[in-house]
């Protein structure tokens, strides 16, 4: 299955560019160290059994069956990042502990049930948002965890630059008062909705300041560079925000 992501944002050539910038196995911001934090957070045990939604790479599903044995199961809609991710898996040797599928997050099997669903930064790409979650609440054992990272829009009115951005690239964003209501309708508990725009500036300016040792042609890292800059000034802005997102679904659920 070949999707438009794969032929435009997650064509061969532009992962190796955002895996230069964003560090090896990732295509997220604050790559390995980002994703450890992340998935500290979600108390793994040993043969928890995790969804990662939109795995690229793999790099988080490595870390959480690496440093917690947990079973790690990744879905990504792009047969590119699923094609490298399968191929990453087998030099990691971590065959036992992950696998990857290919297909749309929204179509996932009714019967596959998790502890704990971690996502990072794909859930922009999704327009029915609350459909997603209530996807994601089903696949959750009762009490399971849900954390997520997200590129958010600020709460005011946003420049034209800003929504040019958001329209070509297809994105669908939400404020992150937006995701707390979406994920309270769609049944989830204990929702915890964090601003970390501020590590989202101080992570891209270091992204900034490595890119030179990245290894990129002239061309590829200057526009990587200009792609940055304008990111951290919407961020400075306040228009472009990115929240971290706990949940759960309720104990009791039915
Ligand atoms: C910014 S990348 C993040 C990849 C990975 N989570 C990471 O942190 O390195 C977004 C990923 O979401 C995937 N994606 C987009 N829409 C999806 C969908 N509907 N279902 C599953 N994956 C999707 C893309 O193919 C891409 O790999």
């Amino acid at each position: 299955m070949t999707t438009s992501l794969d032929a435009n944002q997650y064509a061969p050539r532009e992962i190796r560019k955002y895996e230069a910038i964003y560090g090896r196995h990732f295509v997220s911001p604050g790559g390995e160290a980002c994703a450890r934090d992340c998935v500290a957070r979600l108390a793994l045990g040993k043969g928890d059994s995790v969804l990662d939604v939109g795995s690229g790479l793999g790099g988080s599903a490595f870390l959480m069956a690496r440093e917690y044995g947990a079973r790690v199961h990744g879905i990504d809609l792009s047969a590119n990042m699923v094609a490298l991710a399968v191929a990453k898996c087998r030099e990691e040797k971590l065959e036992d502990l992950v696998r990857f599928t290919c297909g749309d997050c929204l179509d996932l099997a009714a019967s596959q049930i998790y502890q704990a669903i971690y996502s990072r930064d794909v859930i922009l790409h999704i327009e029915d948002k609350l459909r997603l979650f209530e996807t994601l609440r089903q696949a959750l054992v009762p009490g399971g965890r849900l954390l997520f990272t997200d590129y958010c829009r600020g709460e005011g009115s946003a420049s034209e630059e800003f929504e040019s951005y958001v329209a070509e690239r297809g994105y669908h964003l939400y404020s992150l008062a937006g995701y707390h209501k979406c994920l309270r309708k769609a049944g989830f508990v204990d929702i915890v909705s964090e601003d970390w725009t501020a590590q989202f500036i101080t992570i891209h300016r270091q992204e900034l300041d490595q890119l030179p040792a990245a290894g990129l042609s002239a061309d590829d890292e200057a526009e990587l560079r200009q792609g940055w800059q304008k990111k951290i000034a919407r961020a400075e802005r306040g228009e472009q925000r990115w929240g971290c997102f706990t949940a759960r679904r309720d104990q009791l659920a039915t």
